[in-house]
This record gives structure tokens, C-alpha cells and sequence, in this order.
């Protein structure tokens, strides 16, 4: 019996501490990432494989929904109950008490798998490149990224601890949270654009900003020409609030975080750094984003 298939219990990966921080790559991870590296490195990727790739916190579940609507959502035979961690499993995550993903993903029953990273760029297993797989990406303003990953952190008990907020920003900024640097991840996979020309990169700020224009942005690049009452669905349950009360996307399921200190669907918008930085703090961390992007293409919107 397929996973798939079954579905709304509690998934308990078995942990008993946080996990540290190890330099793996020339990045920094946990052990989660790195114990079925060889597995992942040489994941066999198929054709119509779609990636989606992101920095922690910069809205994975949201385009995972979006693109797991898209193609299964009217779906005729598919259970509705399926958390969205098995309907995009994480390439990568491997812990105790949890299916492998790279297990995970073969054992997808549906086509095109749908296949979730945070990967850097230079560490994806080449086989998605030799395959010539769609990849999305989403990009969020390092801020509201940062912010969100702050909470997360409290709140995960699979990731480290967060600590003090003063401190968590100069992580940030020096790579030292699992995933490593967000400049070097966002820039990275920004460059790879010019290679690599099968590859749509978004951005949160536009999500919010028009979700329906980005969903057909979606739409067209995967190939796909949903009706117009099909985007308005796909819409409708993609948007904050519903995602908000879906049992099957808000991760309520996944015992391992604790939703009291800090929901997973927690604000949803753009601007929420407001809320924590001190004005000293964004004077510093504007000074440091101008001299880390100031050679890059890649902009961002902090506000909309
Ligand atoms: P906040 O913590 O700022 O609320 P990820 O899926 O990469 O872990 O990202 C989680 C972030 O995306 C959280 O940000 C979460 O609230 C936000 N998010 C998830 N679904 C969303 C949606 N439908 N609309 C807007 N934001 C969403």
C-alpha cells in the first residue's frame, strides 16, 4: 500500500536533540541533509521531473501547492488527504523515522513527479541538468525570508535553535543557518538562468502582489493551458487563507514543530520585517545587502 494512498496520521520523525550545524560542501547543513547524500547525488532524475527549488522559508509550500494543483488537484481517484510534504517530497531529507526522499520520490505513483530542494544550485544532482527537467524557483526579499526562518527555527525542533534575534540576523548574513548564505542561493540559481534556459524564477513579492498572474505564468511555462474557472480554483485554494486551514498544507501534521510558539502558515505577506528589526539593525543589514548584491542582476522588493 502506497503512502499516498493512506495518509492524514501524524508523521513523527524519531529526534531527540537538535540537530548541530556542519560544514558539508562548502555550505552549511545538519546531518538531516547529508546522510543519504550519496543517494541524492546520484539521483536519477527523469524528463519530465519538476523541481522546485527555493531557499528555506521563501514560499516551497506555496509554489508546491500551486504546481501540485495545477497538474493533480481535479485529479479523478486521487485521495484529497495527502500532506503536501508527500505530494512534493524534499530530495534531500533524510531522518530517522521518516521515509528517505529520494525513497520518497520513486515511490511517487503520479507523473510528472514533482520534486521539492533547497539545495544550492552547484550541489542539485547533475542528472536534473543532463535531463533537461523544468525547475521552478522562488526568491524572497532577504528580510521577510530572514524573519520567517527566525520563527521557523523557534518553532522546528528538526532545525537548530534559533537564539536571540540580534544574533540570528548576523547568521544570516554570514551563511551560518542550515542551507547555507541566502546571497550566495538566491544569486546562484539566478545566474544558472543564463545556461540554463528551462527554468521559471519567481519571486514571493510578485505572488502576493497578483497570485492569479502568477499562476498563469506558472501555467505557461510548465506547458500547461488550465480553463479559466481552472486558474480561479487553483487560486482560491493557494491563497493564504485557505492554505491557512488546510490540515494537508500547513504541516499540523508533521509532529515535529510545535505550531504553539509559531504557526507554519504564520503571516503570509510582505513587509513583516518591520515588526522586528530596529532601525539600527535595518540601517545595518541595508548596508551589507547594497555590498553583497551590488554586482548582481537580481533585485528585490522589500515592500509592496
Ligand atoms: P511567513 O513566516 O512570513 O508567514 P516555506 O514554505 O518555504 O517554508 O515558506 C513559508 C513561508 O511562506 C511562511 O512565511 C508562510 O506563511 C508563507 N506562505 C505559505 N503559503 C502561503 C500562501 N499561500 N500565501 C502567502 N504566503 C504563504
Amino acid at each position: 500500500q502506497h503512502t499516498l494512498q493512506q495518509a492524514t496520521s501524524k508523521t513523527t520523525p524519531i529526534m531527540s536533540e537538535r540537530p548541530k550545524l556542519l560544514e558539508f560542501e562548502g555550505i552549511m547543513l545538519t546531518h538531516i541533509f547529508t546522510d543519504n547524500w550519496e543517494k541524492v547525488k546520484n539521483f536519477k532524475a527523469r524528463p519530465d521531473d519538476i523541481l522546485i527549488a527555493t531557499y528555506p522559508k521563501a514560499g516551497t509550500t506555496w509554489l508546491s501547492e500551486i504546481v501540485d494543483q495545477l497538474y493533480f488537484g481535479e485529479m479523478e481517484g486521487r485521495k484529497p488527504n495527502i500532506p503536501i510534504y508527500e505530494r512534493v517530497p524534499f530530495l534531500e531529507i533524510c531522518m530517522e523515522g521518516l521515509e528517505k526522499g529520494t525513497d520518497a520520490v520513486e515511490r511517487l505513483p503520479t507523473s510528472p513527479r514533482l520534486i521539492k530542494t533547497h539545495l544550492p544550485v552547484q550541489l542539485v544532482p547533475k542528472s536534473f541538468w543532463e535531463q533537461n527537467c523544468r525547475v521552478l524557483y522562488v526568491a524572497r526579499n532577504p528580510k521577510d525570508n530572514l524573519v520567517s526562518f527566525y520563527h521557523f527555527d523557534r518553532m522546528n525542533k528538526v532545525q537548530p535553535e534559533a537564539g536571540p534575534w540580534d544574533k540570528y540576523i548576523d547568521k544570516f548574513n554570514s551563511g551560518q543557518l542550515v542551507f547555507g548564505s541566502w546571497y550566495d542561493h538566491v544569486q546562484g540559481w539566478w545566474n544558472k538562468r543564463e545556461t540554463y534556459p528551462r527554468m521559471l524564477y519567481l519571486f514571493y513579492e510578485d505572488m502576493n502582489e497578483d497570485l492569479s498572474r502568477e499562476i498563469s505564468r506558472i501555467s505557461s511555462f510548465l506547458g500547461l493551458s488550465p480553463s479559466e474557472k481552472e486558474k480561479e480554483r487553483v487560486t482560491g485554494k493557494t491563497k493564504f487563507e485557505t492554505m491557512k486551514s488546510n490540515s494537508m498544507a500547513d504541516y499540523s501534521t508533521f509532529d515535529m514543530m510545535d505550531q504553539s510558539i509559531s504557526p507554519f502558515m504564520r503571516k503570509g505577506t510582505v513587509g513583516d520585517w518591520k515588526n522586528h528589526f530596529t532601525v539600527a539593525q535595518n540601517a545595518e543589514f541595508d548596508e551589507e545587502y547594497k555590498r553583497r548584491m551590488e554586482k548582481s542582476t537580481l533585485a528585490f522588493r522589500m515592500e509592496i
